[in-house]
């Protein structure tokens, strides 16, 4: 499973890639929004820091013509850059133009299996379901990706990957793994976390206690 970090921070980012295991990031409008630096260049920093790895730049537009003018803008940024597409009607007649244009998509807001498969159709390269915000409303995140996953079989669809997105907590992370998703997209402080388990700090402190007893005598 490929991890992507879900942030806009290019410390978080920075921090992420000097431990190794990122392969990519995400971000979107509420994230850029909170980072509170100009969108262009924050993009184009983020794109260097995690390059070759992708990077999902997310569209404002809300029109198929508009969109695709602004993916083809931020495109033209840097090579790794991924347009980020909402599940809309208009984002699909989008996609479709861009996937001709051989722009990379990942189509965001995901929250069933049938837009999933729409996306995938319409030549997205990503798509991302929300199982977080799925939770929220009572239902099962995971349960949307594991359907994903089942219908992309069917249908054998490869040239779709699929993000597990909104993500809240490492046992998210653990599902996703359990299931085969290709992509995890986790905040930062998720991906520290599931280096973590206080068995290994405590297990670490013993074994260097009862090296410096000793250390002399070897
Ligand atoms: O990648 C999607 C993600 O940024 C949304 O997460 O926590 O705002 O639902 P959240």
């Amino acid at each position: 499973m490929k991890f992507f970090l879900d942030t806009a921070n290019v410390d978080e980012i920075r921090q992420g890639v000097e431990m190794g295991l990122v392969d990519g990031v995400t971000t979107n409008p509420t994230l850029v929004a909170k980072e509170n630096r100009k969108f262009k260049e924050t993009i184009i920093e983020i794109a260097e820091l995690v390059a070759p790895g992708p990077v999902s730049a997310e569209v404002t537009a809300l029109t198929a013509d508009d969109m695709v003018s602004e993916a083809r803008e931020i495109s033209e940024w840097a090579k790794n850059i991924v347009i980020k597409i909402p599940m809309i009607t208009e984002g699909m007649k989008a996609v479709q133009r861009l996937s001709k244009e051989d722009i990379k998509t990942n189509v965001t807001l995901v929250f069933r299996v049938e837009q999933a498969l729409l996306a995938a159709k319409a030549g997205a390269y990503y798509v991302s379901p929300f199982v977080g915000r799925i939770d929220d409303i009572g239902h099962d995140g995971m349960e949307v990706v594991d359907e994903i996953i089942e219908v992309f079989d069917n249908y054998e669809i490869e040239r779709c990957e699929i993000i597990a997105a909104s993500l809240r907590h490492t046992d998210h992370v653990k599902q996703a793994m359990l299931l085969g998703v290709d992509i995890a997209t986790v905040p930062f402080k998720i991906f520290e976390q599931i280096f973590k388990h206080p068995l290994t700090d405590i297990g670490l402190k013993r074994f260097l206690d009862d090296w410096e007893k000793v250390k002399e005598l070897v």
